[in-house]
């Protein structure tokens, strides 16, 4: 099929990529000529495993085509996909202005049956909005449709989530249209839910801040664990073997981060409020997630007896491992805070060091993880790389001020790292 995607950002360019190396004709279109050109040789703009492999076989193979013209690209193909930003704007609403702008680039080029497919995160009602635009332009509305087809990919594993999803969601006013997705789709064997197009959108919208809860009530548990000697670990464990709970996104940690999670649970809250439904329960997860990193710090912060001229080592930066991602990390609450009371900090992170350097310049970076222990009055593990677990933390801490760990991530265990002298503190356990 030949299939046109605007935006080159994480879900277009893997979607592209993975629907060029199952065959499909794929024109990538994104207005950043130095991402096109950068991917023209073979590059991934972004850190994401496996990815760069496929850009460089589709490439080989003629399947992935690159282009900064919308307009030349939507006559090439039958279906062309939105996938631009949608972060959110002043109120906390998704700013849709990228996806419009999209929508009245593709409009004057639409001459031929064309399926335009919203894979952006967007508030209910967007497609409608989409389809309003396109007729504002006098286009037949015989010759075009607006399908809702939200994504679910996670960074870190986008590769393997969109080879193997575990359901596809098409919204769609017509079986034709949805028809065209589902050939496209067929292929992965996943189930596919087909739906209106409102109802898909808030398919995605519900589905992350369901997991954004989850994920905030087992950090709730992990205060109460705190206080009465429970340890969150064997909670989770004990609540995730029932499989109407399930044990995925029951990780007590630091609380989430991510473009995603943040941005959709503001979104559809604000979507409650426009709809005149107060959604008391997100605001309470949103405040749950804010409070567990300053709790954290607060409970470092009473350890060291204050903050200020004491040096904290960051291992890691990223919003999670396998990304270089650091929207919205929880490494920005932390070194705003610790910057903030006057404390040195030192960090360290695989592959995310160089975007944070750009927007927090002011903190020293380590060559290696092993330099954020030297002088160090304490570590807080961040992001639960998995080449930290295997740090010598014994010799390491002979390089260290003071023998202090603050696992944000559960990462090692009491028993282990006290054997070596440490103080160690960690998430929902006392
Ligand atoms: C998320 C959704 O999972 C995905 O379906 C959607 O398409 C985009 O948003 P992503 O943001 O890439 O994906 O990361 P995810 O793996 O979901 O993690 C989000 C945040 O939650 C991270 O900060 C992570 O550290 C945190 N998390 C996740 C926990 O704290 N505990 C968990 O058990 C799981």
């Amino acid at each position: 099929m030949d299939v046109a995607i605007v935006g080159t950002g994480y879900v277009g360019l893997v979607t592209g990529v993975i629907l060029a190396d199952l065959g499909n004709r794929v024109i990538c279109v994104d207005r950043d000529q130095a991402k096109l050109d950068l991917i023209a040789q073979g590059k991934s703009p972004i850190y994401e495993p496996g990815l760069e492999e496929i850009i460089k076989r589709t490439l080989q193979e003629g399947n992935l085509l690159l282009s900064s013209s919308i307009e030349e690209a939507t006559k090439k193909s039958e279906v062309v996909f939105i996938a631009v930003g949608t972060p959110p704007g002043e109120d906390g609403s998704p700013d849709l202005s990228a996806v419009l702008a999209v929508a009245n680039a593709i409009a004057p080029a639409i001459d031929k049956p064309t399926v335009i497919v919203n894979k952006s995160t967007v508030p209910v009602g967007t497609a409608q909005l989409v389809e309003d635009l396109i007729l504002s332009y006098g286009t037949d509305p015989g010759l075009f449709e607006v399908v809702s087809n939200p994504e679910f990919l996670r960074e870190g594993s986008a590769v393997h989530d969109t080879l193997r999803p575990d359901r596809v969601v098409v919204g769609s006013k017509t079986k034709s249209a949805a028809m065209k997705l589902v050939e496209l789709y067929s292929v992965l064997e996943a189930p596919i839910v087909l739906t209106t197009t409102t109802s898909a959108e808030l398919i995605k919208y519900a589905s992350n801040s369901f997991l954004a809860v989850k994920i905030s009530f087992i950090n709730a548990i992990s205060r109460i664990c705190e206080k009465c000697g429970a340890d969150v670990e064997e909670v989770a464990r004990g609540m995730g073997l029932d499989k109407r709970i399930g044990s995925q996104f029951l990780k007590a940690g630091l609380g989430w981060g991510g473009s995603c999670f943040p941005k959709d649970v503001q979104g559809l809250t604000k979507t409650g409020e426009k709809l005149g439904y107060r959604f008391d329960l997100l605001t309470a997860a949103d405040d749950i997630n804010k409070q567990q990193t300053t709790h954290f710090l607060t409970r470092l912060e009473e350890k060291l007896g204050g903050l200020s001229g004491k040096r904290i080592g960051l291992l890691g930066l990223a919003f999670k491992p396998n990304t270089d991602d650091i929207r919205d990390a929880k490494s920005f609450e932390i070194i705003d805070y610790l910057a903030g009371k006057g404390a040195e900090v030192i960090a360290h992170d695989p592959v995310a060091m160089s975007n944070m350097k750009e927007v927090r310049p002011y903190i020293d970076y380590a060559k290696d993880a092993t330099e954020v222990f030297q002088g160090s009055d304490a570590v807080i593990l961040v992001t639960e790389w998995e080449q930290y677990r295997g740090l010598n933390l014994d010799q390491l801490g002979s390089q260290m001020k003071s023998r202090i760990l603050f696992d944000g991530r559960r990462m090692w265990t009491k028993t282990n790292v006290e054997r070596y002298g440490y103080s160690y503190s960690t998430i929902g356990l006392e």
